[in-house]
């Protein structure tokens, strides 16, 4: 298998004449004479044309769609229409074959998504999911490179924690206990001090306590790990298992904050479109295709390709979240009664339809909205002075995306001790168990930032998919773990 050619590269190659070895999975088989191959490497297939009059009947059967085989060849200028090159196989070697009456499958008759969700293990094969899955990988890269530039520092933080660093009571447990028989203490509790860690622990839902921590040293770090979050959320853009980048810096305030979100959005975007063309000339037809069995009305104005450059080429909108309401509540589909949820007053969270009026129809672009009332945010957001009216608020920030709604979540840290130690009290955080979280506010602590961007809601963005379950190999959500 040693000198095996991508068919990427093959495809790129302008040399002709020579003999080559390619391996890869067998599209499509026609005529007993072309085969359509894939290795993964790119979603167009290299065509290989075969002798089929000097081959083995018994082998020409067994080259069906999905089998893996090895071809040794040579390298042409195609004489058919579609592709520069194409291979005469002299050599083919069937290295596993593939049942076509079991093989799930079949190309022919387009598999719908959620077809393709049951049988994940074998989606990558399609073209759908080999694009979803290298956009994915190169905006991994894309985030990496971004912070790697800036001298940003890769912080590993723990998936296993003792703390529940949103406050929304949404983890899940990890124990050791025999399930049916916990040990309990005196007054009939389950009594964690026997477990595994001595304390009850759950999977992380955010690296960001740990990464302030290291901010507090090497000033900007960032994590990109999985998080997790058992919340029994059954939407399209909810996952109970995502990956989520958490850059923090120390020395930064909200604004600092908002320009490194925007940047590093513009760049990664623009990272996957140029290394990644192909594919998102392909994800945009497709999506083309599919918003074609929509009425009109519901249609998007603009290409997925025209969305991401539209992206690239202007700035976020910012504005407060009072800003906002004022807005909302001026909106028509407020005032005609079309919002499942009326906007009437200050204070209360906004609603994916909120968000998404505000993106898609009034400013037609990602917007920033900022300083949220502190009643709906987390503990560890900087708390703003009090208005003219009273009204409290906090230095969070959320960028919402069309078609998304908020893709990143972020915010000052509160790092005056008083402030935060009150918070907490208000909010029932339990200072004694963030010892640690509160000893960065009383040694050389200072101003900082940072955010959480889901990365599958960015990979949603990119790739034009309508759900988060198609952007990640493996989905978990309520009632699923297979795989
Ligand atoms: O807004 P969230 O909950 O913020 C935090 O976790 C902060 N600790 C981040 C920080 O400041 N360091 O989550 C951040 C982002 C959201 O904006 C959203 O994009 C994504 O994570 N997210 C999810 N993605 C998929 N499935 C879920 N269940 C998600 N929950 C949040
Ligand atoms: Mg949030």
């Amino acid at each position: 298998m040693s000198q095996r050619i991508k068919i990427k590269a093959l495809l790129e190659s302008e040399q002709t004449g020579i003999d080559i070895k390619i391996n890869g999975w067998v599209r499509a088989f026609r005529q007993n004479r072309f085969i359509a191959l894939n290795d993964g490497s790119t979603n167009n297939n290299i065509q290989i044309v075969v002798d089929f009059e000097n081959t083995d009947p018994n082998l020409l059967k067994r080259i069906t769609v999905g089998a893996a085989i090895s071809v040794t060849g040579e390298l042409i200028a195609s004489l058919g229409k579609g592709q520069k090159v194409e291979i005469v196989a002299k050599d083919i070697e069937i290295l596993g074959d593939c049942d076509p009456e079991k093989y799930p499958l079949q190309l022919k008759n387009r598999p719908s998504l959620e077809f393709l969700r049951e049988i994940a293990h074998l989606r990558f094969r399609t073209n759908t999911f080999g694009a979803i899955f290298r956009v994915r990988n190169s905006l991994a890269f894309a985030v990496h490179q971004f912070f790697q530039e800036r001298g940003f520092i890769y912080l590993h933080t723990p998936i296993i924690t003792a703390s529940d660093a949103e406050g929304a009571g949404e983890t899940f447990h990890v124990t050791n206990f025999d399930l049916a028989n916990p040990p309990k203490t005196e007054s009939g509790e389950i009594d964690f001090s026997q477990d595994f860690f001595a304390k009850a622990t759950n999977l992380t839902v955010s690296g960001q306590l740990e990464g302030e921590l290291g901010a507090m040293a090497l000033s900007d770090i960032y994590t990109f790990g999985p998080t997790f979050r058992a919340e029994n959320s059954n939407t399209t853009r909810h996952l109970a298992e995502f990956w989520m980048i958490e850059p923090e810096v120390a020395f930064n305030d909200l604004n600092d904050n908002m320009d490194l979100a925007e940047d590093m959005l513009k760049y990664v975007i623009k990272y996957a479109l140029d290394k990644n063309a192909e594919d998102i000339e392909f994800l945009t037809q497709r999506l083309t295709e599919e918003e074609k069995q929509k009425p009109q009305n519901e249609r998007s104005e603009m290409s997925l390709l025209e969305k991401l450059q539209f992206c690239l080429d202007n700035d976020f909108e910012r504005l407060t979240y009072t800003e906002a309401i004022d807005i909302l509540k001026e909106s028509t589909p407020n005032k005609k009664k079309k919002f499942q949820y009326p906007v009437e007053g200050w204070g209360t969270d906004l609603q994916s339809e909120h968000e998404r009026y505000l993106v898609e129809k009034h400013f037609k672009k990602p917007v920033i909205l900022t300083d949220y009332p502190k009643e709906i945010k987390a503990f560890y957001m900087r708390q703003n002075e009090p208005d003219a009216n009273g009204r409290e608020t906090v230095r969070a920030m959320d960028i919402l995306f069309p078609g998304i709604g908020e893709i990143v979540g972020g915010s000052q840290r509160e790092e005056r001790l008083e402030k935060l130690e009150q918070r907490m009290d208000e909010m029932g955080i339990p200072k004694d168990e963030l010892w640690w979280y509160l000893d960065t506010r009383r040694f050389g602590a200072c101003p900082h930032a940072g955010f959480g961007l889901g990365f599958e809601r960015l990979v949603l963005f990119v790739t034009g998919m309508g759900n988060i379950r198609d952007v990640i190999p493996f989905p978990r959500y309520p009632k699923n773990a297979e795989f």
